[in-house]
């Protein structure tokens, strides 16, 4: 196997160049697409060659559920985007979420996490770690107050995501990064809704960096994927053991198929995000709609802060239609082209109901703490001409009317 060589100009190639190039392992037939090597096992040449590879004296393949050729060209091409010095990949982001908490953790620590999580995450800090002994505690990710007060002695791992789901809140990861390093934890940022492109968290002190690759990096709707990325002490000492002996590991297709996706990342963000904001605009002007929520709008709450940390808008929108779930309901069941999804991320845009889907497991008032109300839509904004997505809205607003 070769290695495209990424060093060539002195500097590493930059991150447009990477997701065509970096990583790429390619075999004695010279193929251009990064094979597929959808294969279980590996044979030895020897019996001595099977025992080195065992006791780490040797470097090659052992077994798909450890690493697999196609799974490392995915998980190098995303440690040369994300700057990080090791990666693991997972079947899906919730399985990268668990490990990466998990892993770490013992009956006895603590973990600190920020209220406002995606709904199986939350499920996995307020119900799955406190089952095995691991005591959390939920805070307002805004109020740097509440992180600080939350610390205990114990305390290990401090979790977030930002911007939120599905309020789109903004935290201040360098200042939370900070309160978990004073306190001897470690910071875990799920980067889902920023992308890798438009938000860099290890630039702004997180020790861990998680993706659900199902959303952005496929970008098609295909599969899905997950990876956790940190140093390489990090993943040796947590992650490594964790993910080979239980068992979530990522399909060589799927890795194949998330490879293709990086390839296009850049060109299908950027444009995301430039509708994604232009939408905002739209929907804040119209009649019927109460509020609108996009980090880089001037009334978002941290609008100052997300334009600090992050380089883009990022691709979703949300919004409250007044009238409530009825003119919610009326508003999604009129459109056309957005399809009605809880997926985020797809060249398609879909729309979703957080109070009846991803968020109906809460109680409503603590959906009223995350601002979760009964009108509020998130659009997830894809590669449609973005004339044709407003006057879809246009369409569906006028039914939210009635
Ligand atoms: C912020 C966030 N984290 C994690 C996940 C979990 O990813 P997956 O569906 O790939 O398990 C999702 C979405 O499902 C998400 O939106």
């Amino acid at each position: 196997m070769s290695v495209d060589d990424n060093n060539r100009f002195g500097r590493p190639w930059r991150p447009a160049t990477q997701l065509v190039h970096g990583g790429t392992l390619r075999s004695s037939f010279g193929e251009m697409s990064e094979a597929l090597f959808l294969t279980q096992s590996f044979a030895y040449p020897t019996m001595e060659a099977a025992e080195a590879r065992f006791k780490g004296e040797e470097p090659g393949f052992i077994y798909s559920r450890f690493s697999n050729p196609t799974v490392a060209m995915f998980e190098q091409r995303m440690m040369l985007l994300e700057g990080a010095e090791a990666a693991r990949a997972t079947a899906s982001g919730m399985a990268a979420v668990t490990a990466s908490l998990l892993a770490p953790a013992q009956a006895g620590d603590h973990v600190v996490a920020a209220r406002a999580l995606f709904g199986s995450c939350l499920y996995v800090v307020e119900e799955l770690l406190p089952r095995y002994g691991v005591a959390s505690t939920l805070v307002d990710g805004v109020d740097l107050q509440q992180w600080r007060r939350a610390v205990r002695k114990e305390t290990k791992l401090f979790f977030l995501e930002s911007p939120t789901n599905p309020g789109l809140e903004v935290y201040d990861i360098r200042a939370i990064a900070d309160i978990a390093h004073e306190a001897g934890a470690k910071l875990i940022v799920d980067n889902v809704f920023a992308t890798p492109l438009l938000q860099k968290p290890f630039e702004l002190g997180a020790d861990v960096v998680v993706y659900s690759a199902t959303k952005h990096i496929d970008g098609q709707g295909r599969c899905l994927g997950g990876i956790i990325l940190a140093s390489r002490e990090l993943i040796e000492a947590n992650i490594h053991n964790f993910l080979r002996q239980t068992g979530p590991a990522l399909s060589p297709f799927n890795a194949w198929v998330l490879l293709k996706g990086l390839e296009t990342l850049p060109l299908r963000v950027a444009r995301q995000a430039a509708s994604a904001a232009t939408i905002a605009d739209f929907l804040s002007a119209q009649k019927g709609v109460a509020r609108v929520l996009y980090p880089f709008r001037d009334d978002h709450p941290q609008a100052a802060l997300a334009r600090a940390q992050m380089s883009g808008g990022g691709t979703l929108v949300s919004f409250d239609v007044q009238g409530g779930k009825a003119a919610a309901f009326r508003l999604a069941n009129a459109l056309a082209i957005v399809k009605i999804s809880n997926n985020l991320g797809d060249a398609k845009s879909l729309i979703t109901h957080p109070a009846t889907t991803t968020h109906q497991r809460l109680t409503p008032e603590a959906r009223a703490r995350m601002g979760v109300g009964d009108g509020l839509l998130r659009l997830s904004v894809g590669l449609e001409d973005p004339d044709d997505l407003i006057c879809d809205l246009e369409y569906g607003l006028r039914a939210a009317r009635g």
